[in-house]
């Protein structure tokens, strides 16, 4: 990088689990800026489908031998955590107006905090932007097919979960018009 400093940018969430939207937000991270960490926030209050340290293996598994994404975790304040780590963004996604309010107050509020660091929005390709861990889940659990929709890690895992042995079909079903 001709002595110019590498720019870290952490992608926090909870990954419970990782979603192809998510992938998709990482990519895009990826072709701007140098260095990306999978930040996973380690809540106690919330019950995770997946632990701590299967959500850190199922992201480094999707992403070994690449140097330029890391996997890690935090607790406590997600600015205190982006400068220890010496970034200097934070990357979210925005799936629709509904993320908006909620991520607006996010990014003012860390930038109250500490205004070294700059949080930065990204849009996911149209086909990702209904997607979401709890949905994934959700559909999985009630039998529907996610294959699409996650990467094969995730979707191993949670037929090991929930002891299903094949994956359902998951074609669509076209509707007459
Ligand atoms: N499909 C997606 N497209 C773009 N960004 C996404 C997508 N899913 C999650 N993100 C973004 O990833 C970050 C981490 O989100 P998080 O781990 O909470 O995922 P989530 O899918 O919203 O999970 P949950 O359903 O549990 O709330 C957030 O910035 C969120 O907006
Ligand atoms: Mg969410």
């Amino acid at each position: 990088m001709n002595g110019k400093r590498r720019t870290l940018a952490v992608f926090p969430g909870s990954f419970d689990p990782i979603t192809n939207g998510h992938l998709d937000i990482i990519e895009r991270s990826l072709t701007v800026f140098d260095l990306v960490t999978v930040a996973i926030l380690v809540n106690l209050e919330k019950q995770p489908l997946f632990t701590v340290e299967e959500r850190v293996e199922i992201i480094r598994e999707e992403y070994q031998g690449n140097p330029r994404v890391k996997v890690d975790t935090f607790t406590g304040l997600l600015v205190d955590y982006a400068e220890k780590a010496g970034a200097t963004v934070i990357v979210r996604g925005l799936r629709a107006i509904s993320d908006f309010e909620f991520e607006f107050q996010m990014a003012l509020m860390n930038r109250h905090l500490n205004s070294r660091i700059e949080t930065v929005f990204m849009m996911p390709a149209e086909r990702y932007s209904y997607l979401s861990s709890r949905l994934v889940k959700e559909v999985f659990q009630l039998g529907g097919g996610v294959r699409e929709l996650v990467p094969a890690g995730v979707e191993r895992r949670l037929r090991e979960k929930y002891g299903r042995s094949r994956a359902p079909q998951t074609a669509p079903r076209r509707r007459a018009r």
